[in-house]
């Protein structure tokens, strides 16, 4: 089962770094497939990658990948047992905003990466990946913090709904917001784990 998930993956990833279905080809330096586990039960799903993963081609490498791991740690999570990945595989210049159309010409991907994992719990990190897994806007000032059922392509899952860590490294409230937010990732986990075999 465990190569069979690697393998899906493994084409899928190839499939990726040979993509030209938006214009964010033309402008990369690497794919930023995702990092992880196949066999993880929690996912982690960010937006884009920036400017160190673009030349590393790993996802939260920068940054703000440091501050994720604090945060993950907050948790009581090992980034090594979470897969991360990105809405979007290709970094948008400038860290700007994606653009529908390459959320929807990158979709395939995030769409495959969560069918072949099938995790437990998801964490979305800011308003594109929480928007992305639940199919419609969302207010961050008011929906961070909370655990939602979610389907996407047919897979159900929890998804936590949290900010983006660069958000933390802007200022000492959101900062605030953010820890706070992953200490309630930990004690749902720590529920989850009581009443299911989430490692
Ligand atoms: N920010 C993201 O949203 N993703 C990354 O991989 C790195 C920074």
């Amino acid at each position: 089962m465990k190569d069979e998930i690697g393998k899906i993956l493994q084409s899928l990833e190839l499939r990726a770094r040979k993509c030209h279905r938006c214009e964010l080809s033309k402008t990369r330096l690497n794919v930023v497939f995702g990092a992880g586990p196949e066999t993880a039960e929690v996912m982690v799903v960010s937006e884009a990658p920036g400017a160190t993963e673009d030349q590393t081609g790993i996802p939260f490498t920068g940054a703000a990948g440091k501050k994720l791991d604090g945060l993950l740690a907050e948790a009581g999570l090992d980034r090594n047992s979470v897969y991360i990945c990105n809405v979007l595989k290709c970094r948008p210049p400038g860290n700007r905003d994606p653009l529908p159309e390459e959320i929807e010409a990158c979709r395939p991907f995030l769409v495959g990466q969560i069918s072949a994992i099938k995790p437990k719990l998801i964490v979305a990190l800011g308003r594109i990946a929480a928007g992305e897994l639940l199919g419609r806007r969302v207010a961050m000032a008011m929906e961070h913090g909370t655990l939602v059922d979610c389907v996407y392509c047919g897979v159900k899952f929890k998804l936590f709904i949290t900010y983006h860590p660069a958000a933390g490294l802007y200022g000492a409230e959101a900062g605030r917001r953010l820890r706070e937010d992953f200490k309630k990732l930990g004690a749902i986990i720590e529920a989850i784990r009581r009443t299911t075999f989430l490692q």
